[in-house]
């Protein structure tokens, strides 16, 4: 087992390049089920939420190819199965996206209940009305949902909540589904549009992704295409807040602008600079920052999966924030880890009183989650002292080669092996 050594105080500089973006691989990689030919899929992220998905599919029967780091074959012909035990679904939240692709190839699925981040209950009764409503019947037994239709029907279904999950599993199950299907209220992320582009690629007919309305018409087959994934819109902004909180001045390379900018609002709120470049942003930390009120919500609004390490700058603005997190019930766990580091917050509920201090301190802290293990990084980049952060597992779960590209600009930031068993608590986004 590894953990993170940081030293902090080092303002970082120069230019990093974004990955492929985790949320719209872990749904294509399970699209590839629904095609009759090889999908050859481009800038891939190497992180470990692809390698558990891309080992799903092989236990499964798929012939996996890696062409090089970032780009893949997958060819599901010769997959002869619809169940996916539990040891393959325990590390991964995003494996119930096999659900809606399995009933896609073969109108039935045999799911275990997925793992994942913990933010609270994780509920997924939108999914399963949702292959209801295209004339499944889906029951959970055992911890597995099973599901099983004739043949899917396209119908209207409307998502009673927002859902990026529920909105790509309904995709996914009704590319191949007879007739028309409206997600109405759907979720509008830019790895929704991903995951639409990437079927339409394939020969699919999903028009409106990006939108709350997304029609489906479904088609017999679908063929082999070559793919290349939208770069990771979370590890830019992750970025952007650590250059900013550093002092510093980094070009993020690789990105979507578009993506990009509620997180921009903010920092610039707070006082950061953020020049847009047509696929590029650079992003200038002021010396000190003002306070600002953040509230997380689907897309386009502020990204819950970027609350934690907004929140790492807020500690050391000036004057009181408030941030309300708007999508998850239990989202402000690691707000105890930034406490032992000297931060004034106070959690009521699903909202964080943020009372700017001067420093953060280094100290041994945890990554509760993927995200939450990012706000430990950012804070630990700009805390006096040393920091160490326990549970990287969960980082390293999103995150391609992130202790190498901090590295690079200047963070004095190094993984160590320890040696200990002691059971440690915390969940897998
Ligand atoms: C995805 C992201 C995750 C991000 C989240 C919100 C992936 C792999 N993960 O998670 O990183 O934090 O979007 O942007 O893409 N809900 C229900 N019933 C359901 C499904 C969801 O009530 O059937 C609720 C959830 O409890 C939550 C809200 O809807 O309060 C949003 O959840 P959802 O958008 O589905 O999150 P995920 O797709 O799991």
């Amino acid at each position: 087992m590894e953990k993170l050594v940081i030293h902090g105080g080092n303002r970082l500089t120069g230019e990093v390049e974004i990955s492929g973006a985790k949320n719209a691989a872990v749904a294509i990689i399970p699209a590839t089920l629904l095609a009759q030919d090889v999908c050859r899929i481009e800038n891939i992220p190497n992180i470990s939420d692809v390698i558990t998905m891309e080992h799903i599919l092989k236990n499964m029967g798929a012939r996996i190819r890696y062409i090089n780091k970032h780009t893949i074959e997958i060819d599901t012909k010769p997959v002869n199965s619809y169940i996916v035990p539990h040891e393959m679904t325990k590390k991964l939240r995003a494996s119930y996206y096999l659900i809606g692709a399995l009933l896609g190839r073969y109108n039935r699925a045999k799911v275990s209940l997925p793992g994942g981040c913990d933010f609270g209950v994780r509920p997924i009764d939108l999914h399963i009305k949702g292959f209801e409503l295209l004339g499944a019947t889906a029951t959970v037994e055992n911890a597995m949902i099973n599901a099983s239709a004739d043949h899917l029907t396209g119908s209207a279904v409307y998502m009673d909540k927002v859902s990026v999950g529920a909105t790509i599993n309904v995709m996914l199950a009704a590319v191949k589904a007879r007739g028309l299907t409206i997600i109405e209220n759907a979720a509008k992320e830019p790895h929704i549009v991903d995951l639409a582009n990437f079927l339409n690629a394939m020969g699919a007919d999903v028009r409106g992704a990006g939108t709350d309305v997304i029609k489906i018409h479904g088609v017999n087959e679908l063929h082999g295409c070559t793919y290349s994934i939208i770069p990771d819109q979370i590890e830019a902004g992750t970025y952007m807040v650590a250059a900013a909180a550093t002092h510093g001045d980094v070009l993020i390379k690789n990105v979507i602008p578009k993506h990009l900018e509620s997180i921009s609002a903010k920092l610039i709120e707070c006082g950061a600079e953020v020049i847009e470049y047509d696929d590029a942003v650079r992003v200038i930390g002021a010396e000190t920052f003002r306070h600002c009120n953040l509230k997380t919500m689907p897309h386009p609004g502020f990204p819950t999966d970027m609350q934690p390490q907004m929140s790492v700058i807020l500690t050391i603005a000036q004057g009181t924030s408030l941030v309300s997190e708007g999508v998850w019930d239990n989202r402000f766990r690691y707000i105890d880890q930034l406490i032992r580091m000297g931060a004034n917050v106070q959690v009521d509920g699903k909202i964080a009183v943020i009372q700017g201090v001067e420093e953060l301190t280094g100290a041994p802290v945890r990554a509760d989650d993927l995200r939450a293990g990012a706000a430990m990084i950012i804070a630990g980049l700009i805390a006096r002292g040393t920091t160490e952060v326990e549970n990287i597992i969960y980082i390293d779960r999103g995150y391609e080669d992130y202790v190498e590209k901090l590295r690079d600009l200047g963070a004095d930031i190094y993984r160590k092996e320890i040696h200990d068993d002691t059971p440690r608590t915390g969940a897998a986004s």
